[in-house]
């Protein structure tokens, strides 16, 4: 007798490792978040409806395909410019939504879970993906604040999490994440590489037609309008 197929995969992801070591003080935590995926996407929601998600230009002329949104303190903005941190929500003229209550303690006990405890961040960045949407291999090197990890939420469809080295053509590795999982890097792994792929069109049964990712971070304030920036496109 052959089992059905939504069985099959409830096992298969039943047998993964609760934790996975992706680099030297990377992991992915399969499920952390799993009992307040329903909190946490409606706590999305109410960000989103105060600071719209919007697709951004990049200093290279293009336009991510990802929809972004913030909140927190600051924000991640990116524009012909180049990428920063700010205040105000540039479309609103508004400061950010504040950072939903949850929101900050999810990323605390993810951090402390994965070594770093006591990480407060200023900023989350909202990441709406839809089907055929990716976000291209890049460094997350704007904070300034280097010595803090970068905590990343998983909500709604699956994904493919590229996860490389220090240098673009370092090998990546590839992990599936899903609903509910949490990947943390910092250390020695804080400016790896890491994208997603191309997203698989599907329906979440609570996120609909998308993939929400959360990325916490923390942030040092620069002195100028414009702190540096890494490339990233499409
Ligand atoms: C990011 O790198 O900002 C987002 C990563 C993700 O969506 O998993
Ligand atoms: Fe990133």
């Amino acid at each position: 007798m052959s089992a059905p197929p939504g069985d099959l995969l409830a096992g298969l992801t039943s047998s993964l490792p609760a934790r996975e070591r992706l680099g030297e003080g990377a992991w992915l935590l399969r499920g952390f978040v799993s009992s307040s995926e329903a909190a946490l996407l409606e706590a999305a929601r109410a960000v989103a409806a105060q600071s719209a998600f919007r697709r951004t230009s990049t200093r290279s002329g293009g336009t991510l395909s990802v929809a972004m949104t913030n909140c927190g303190i600051l924000g991640w903005v990116s524009d012909a410019r180049g990428y920063r941190y700010d205040r105000l929500d540039p479309l609103s003229g508004q400061p950010w939504p504040a950072m939903p209550a949850l929101f900050g303690s999810v990323a605390g006990r993810a951090a402390s879970a994965a070594g770093y405890a006591g990480f407060a961040p200023a900023a989350c960045l909202v990441n709406r993906y839809e089907a055929r949407t990716k976000l291209s291999l890049h460094q997350d090197r704007d904070e300034l604040d280097l010595a803090a990890p970068i905590v990343s939420v998983s909500l709604g469809l699956p994904a493919t999490f590229l996860f490389g080295g220090q240098e673009r053509r370092d090998p990546t590795v590839r992990v599936r994440v899903e609903s509910g999982d949490v990947v943390v890097w910092g250390g020695a792994s804080r400016l790896a590489y890491h994208g997603v792929a191309p997203l698989a069109a599907g329906e979440h049964r609570l996120a609909g037609a998308c993939r929400i990712n959360l990325t916490f971070r923390k942030v040092a304030l620069c002195p100028g309008a414009l702190c540096s920036g890494g490339r990233m496109d499409g």
